[in-house]
């Protein structure tokens, strides 16, 4: 009888043992779980994060090109007051920051020349001690006429075309060029005469 209820409680603290292997099984087994879990959370919330910084580049960028980047330029024609407000024998830079040309009055007339070295595009200073266009980028120079004698410059400046308006003012437009080489210069619009 003794041997009896022995292993009877032999058997059910082996039951016990069993289950508390098993609870703690069962724990382990949903503590993972959970892990799983809030790694699942992360990767999404990390996925949306995403999802919502190219949603908004995305509305930003459609909304920039509403907008279109526009280079505003001056006109190409402008219109550049009297024949009196110029002195006879000047070069005047007046229009060079605004339009890139210098007006010279000469005693019979007037001509218009591009502000643009013929070396490679950069903008001569009028020197007039020296009474000359010299560009500042490799040394080019030129006379007051615009013909170039020193220097890489390939070519003699451009004219642009100047004529009068119905006003009485002189009018520079800037989209008809003059070249010396071409034998253009003799042309009408290459020179206004006073
Ligand atoms: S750009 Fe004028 S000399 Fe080179």
């Amino acid at each position: 009888m003794a041997e009896a209820v022995a292993e009877q409680a032999q058997i059910e603290q082996r039951r016990r043992e069993e289950q508390r292997l098993e609870r703690a099984k069962r724990q382990r087994e949903k503590a993972a779980l959970g892990g799983l879990w809030s790694r699942r959370d992360l990767l999404g919330r990390v996925g949306w994060m995403l999802f919502g910084v190219f949603s908004v580049t995305t509305l930003l960028a459609a909304v920039r090109s509403a907008f279109p980047r526009i280079l505003f330029l001056p006109p190409s024609s402008f219109k550049a007051g009297k024949p009196t407000d110029y002195a006879v024998g000047e070069v005047s830079e007046k229009w060079k920051k605004d339009y890139r040309v210098w007006i010279v009055r000469q005693p019979d007339g007037f001509y218009a020349l591009w502000a643009k070295c013929t070396h490679l595009g950069c903008t001569p200073r009028w020197l007039t001690a020296e009474a000359k266009f010299k560009c500042p980028c490799h040394g080019s120079g030129f006379y007051r006429s615009g013909i170039n004698f020193e220097g890489p410059a390939p070519r003699p400046l451009e004219r642009v075309k100047i004529s009068l308006a119905d006003d009485g003012q002189i009018v520079i437009d800037k989209a008809t060029k003059y070249l010396f080489e071409k034998g253009q210069w003799g042309k009408p619009g290459s020179f206004l005469k006073a």
